[in-house]
């Protein structure tokens, strides 16, 4: 009955939110908005009973997150909630909860939550695609087949970090960061530049690679570092070519791809992280294990708290 999906949130929330947009939206069939909490409880937005709302929240506390939700009720909606904390207050005024069971999170930035709430869109994405029968009973099975190696690739991600602690050194007297994507590469660069300013209080910002000629490209310099995002899937010739306009500026590319990327445009590159190939839909997870590494070294070169 439901003809449309809105996961509200805030922060790290909306990154993972925009994937499951973009997996819901893909696998399902369906049109999903997502929205900044913050925004979207002050601006009155339409929406009705055969609205699916889903809210994203690690502490299952924050306060726009939950007042969008109780607007969203008050107009019929239906809530499912995903969240990591029991029996929070999020979670107990929802219609049901998917609780993504990381742990708590001891740092103010959220890592294994996000990783989480990842797996979480993922399985709504699956679920409605079966429900709806978008997906076929082979595609359900090669995605959770990916799903359920993410574990061990990231282990193997893990083993590799020697290089990326190397990357960051170069980045200490850089005083701005960016990073670009396409796809759900593009969620992923608005992790890592969270991240970034959140460890390390560093200027970062994040861009979807076609948005880079429409201004960012201004601020690109031999003393910047961008990071590109660029799975090696239908778009890495597109992503490739923002990171040849980038080094035209002399700006410092750092790919991260996975080996088919890096044997094509890696030795352009100024440094080099691989990941291994997954399906382009999971590289959010797997992608964000390095980006929030590179956040987290930077943070122990510059001394940060
Ligand atoms: C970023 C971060 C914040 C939270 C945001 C929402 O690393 O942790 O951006 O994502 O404050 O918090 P929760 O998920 O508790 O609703």
């Amino acid at each position: 009955k439901i003809d449309k999906i809105v996961i509200i949130e805030c922060g790290t929330d909306f990154n993972a939110g925009l994937v499951g947009k973009y997996a819901i939206e893909k696998w399902g069939n369906i049109p999903v908005d997502v929205e900044l909490a913050s925004e979207y409880r002050y601006r009155e937005p339409s929406l009705d009973e055969k609205t699916l709302v889903i809210p994203i929240s690690q502490s299952g506390e924050t306060m726009d997150t939950l007042m969008a939700l109780r607007y969203a009720k008050s107009k019929g909606a239906k809530i499912l909630s995903v969240c990591n904390t029991n029996g929070s207050t999020i979670a107990r005024e929802s219609d049901s909860v998917l609780y993504t069971h990381a742990g708590p999170e001891i740092a103010v930035a959220s890592t294994k939550a996000f990783a989480t709430q990842l797996v979480a869109m993922y399985l709504i994405g699956i679920e409605i695609g079966r429900k709806l029968h978008t997906l076929t009973k082979k595609e359900i099975e090669v995605i959770c087949e990916e799903v359920s190696q993410l574990p061990a690739r990231v282990e193997q991600i893990l083993e590799t970090v020697e290089p990326l602690r190397e990357t960051t050194r170069k980045f200490k007297s850089a005083e701005s960061i960016l990073f670009l994507g396409r796809h759900v590469g593009y969620p992923t660069a608005l992790e890592g530049a969270l991240k970034l300013k959140e460890l390390a209080y560093m200027h970062a910002e994040g861009f979807a690679g076609g948005e880079l000629k429409h201004g960012p490209i201004a601020l690109i310099d031999e003393n910047v570092p961008v990071i590109v995002i660029a799975p090696h899937d239908n778009l890495f010739e597109k992503t490739v070519s923002n990171m040849q306009e980038v080094m035209a500026r002399k700006g410092k590319v750092i790919l991260i791809s996975d080996r088919r990327g890096i044997e094509q445009a890696g030795n352009k590159a100024w440094a080099r992280i691989e990941v291994p190939a997954v399906d382009p839909f999971i590289t959010p997870l797997l992608y964000s294990v390095p980006i929030q590494l590179l956040a987290y070294h930077t943070a122990v070169v510059k001394g940060t708290d």
